[in-house]
């Protein structure tokens, strides 16, 4: 399988990666329609895409055709109820879902035991996906966001979910929340036909310095966004100059 390969592109402001963040993704959407017939998508929380979903609500794009032909999951999850502030689920049916009707949802189940939820999900996916043991779900597209640390998903540095290559969907306790979460491991997020990772803030510079750097593949510690090695499809890097430049 080949990859095409990481693309960066900088935007003035946090509006303006936002409005191409949510034409990004109704294009995607589009595309897997038009080529399968069907598309599946998987979902991050965090502040950033919470305005890439109302615009997504706002501007009808895609149209709700679309979106009755779309499946959605999540990326990962807090282990909280899903009515809880902290959810990405409640926060994404907020901003899009409680105004567009995909043809499912799939949250991950925040309130149950975290190591079952997790088991459930990646059972959820085998099912839904029709994978066997040993394969890999490939959603259309990917939504990722980055921390200042450099996570992905909820793969946090030094967490032993970032050495999880067999199964799709783990529940690490991460000490920084002194919680758990729900996450999709990298094998999920290498094998999806697209990645588009939005980052904004100067905060998110650093380290997407070493991110983006010449280092990436020399790093003898790398960041967990460092880590990923997609297997397929594109990666898509949206920024704002802030977090593009630092300032
Ligand atoms: C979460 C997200 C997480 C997020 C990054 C960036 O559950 O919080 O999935 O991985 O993408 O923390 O968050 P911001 O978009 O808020 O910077």
């Amino acid at each position: 399988m080949a990859t095409e390969g990481v693309e960066v592109q900088v935007f003035a402001d946090r509006d303006a990666l936002v409005r191409a963040g949510a034409e990004a993704l109704a294009e995607a959407i589009t595309a897997a329609l038009s080529e399968r017939g069907v598309c599946r998508i998987a979902l991050s929380g965090g502040s950033t895409p919470k305005p890439v979903f109302a615009r997504m609500a706002a501007t009808g794009r895609p149209n709700a055709e679309a979106w009755r032909r779309t499946h959605v999951f999540w990326v990962d999850e807090r282990c909280v109820p899903p009515d809880h502030a902290d959810s990405n689920y409640r926060m994404a049916c907020e901003a899009l879902f409680d105004h567009v009707l995909p043809a499912s949802i799939h949250r991950m189940v925040g309130e149950a035991d975290p190591a079952r939820a997790a088991a459930d999900y990646e059972a959820l996916l085998r099912a839904h996906f029709g994978v066997a043991p040993g394969e890999v779900p490939v959603f259309d597209l990917v939504l990722l966001g980055m921390g200042d640390d450099g996570h992905i998903a909820s793969l946090f540095p030094g967490n032993e979910a970032l050495d999880e290559r067999e199964r799709l969907v783990v529940a690490p306790y991460v000490d920084k929340f002194s919680a758990h979460r729900i996450t999709l491991t990298y094998p999920v997020l290498e094998a999806a036909r697209e990645r588009l990772v939005l980052v904004s803030g100067a905060g998110k510079h650093p380290a997407l310095q070493r991110v983006l750097g010449e280092e990436t593949a020399s790093s003898a510690d790398p960041l967990p966004a460092q880590r990923l090695r997609p297997t397929r499809g594109r990666t898509r890097w949206f920024l704002d100059r802030a977090a593009a430049e630092g300032a």
